[in-house]
């Protein structure tokens, strides 16, 4: 099972919403497998992945709330999935901010217990693009529930949803 919402659809929607150069430096915050690094690098990317328990040789094991690279260092970030799992959506954004150019893109798709769009403002992002995915989400989990997989994190229980969004460091 996709370890996100929506599978590699999704990766490919963000990625068209974004529409990036080919040949955008692009690193996948919380990769997993790296399904979606590696279709990015299929697409030409210079797509990147790390993750705190990499289930791949081709992602690099580390921590993204620290990450090994220098400030403006990508063109593009993407996660799908991730930040909320890492118990510090606030953290992970400064990150991503950090690591990206100034003008870089970060496509995001999470689960956000607040207004998503004040959350990236917040962390300095203009939000150029912001869809409701929950209902996919909750079908997502559903699934998995039905299949007895495990989907890669804990049900988060209250008034949540789960976005895509696509924004801009200012
Ligand atoms: C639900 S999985 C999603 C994986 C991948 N993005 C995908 O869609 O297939 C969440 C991933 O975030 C990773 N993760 C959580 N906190 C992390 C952190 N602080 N640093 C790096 N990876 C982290 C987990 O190890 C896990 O692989």
């Amino acid at each position: 099972m996709n370890a996100h919402p929506g599978g590699e659809a999704h990766t490919r929607h963000m990625l068209e919403l974004a529409d990036l150069p080919k040949g955008a430096g692009i690193l996948d915050m919380g990769a997993g497998s790296g399904e979606a690094m590696r279709l990015m690098q299929a697409l030409g990317y210079d797509a990147h992945g790390i993750d705190l328990e990499p289930r791949s040789d081709e992602v690099m094991e580390g921590d993204f709330l620290r990450l090994p690279y220098p400030d403006g260092h990508f063109d593009a970030v993407l996660s799908q999935c991730a930040f909320f799992v890492s118990g510090n959506v606030s953290g992970a954004l400064r990150e991503a901010y950090r690591v990206l150019k100034p003008g870089g893109t970060l496509m995001l798709s999470d689960v956000f217990f607040e207004a998503p769009a004040s959350v990236a403002e917040a962390a300095g992002f203009e939000l150029l693009q912001l869809e409701d995915m929950t209902g996919t989400w909750q079908e997502y989990y559903l699934e998995a529930l039905w299949r007895e997989e495990d989907c890669g994190c804990e049900i988060p229980r209250g008034k949540c949803g789960y976005w895509l969004m696509i924004s801009r460091k200012v």
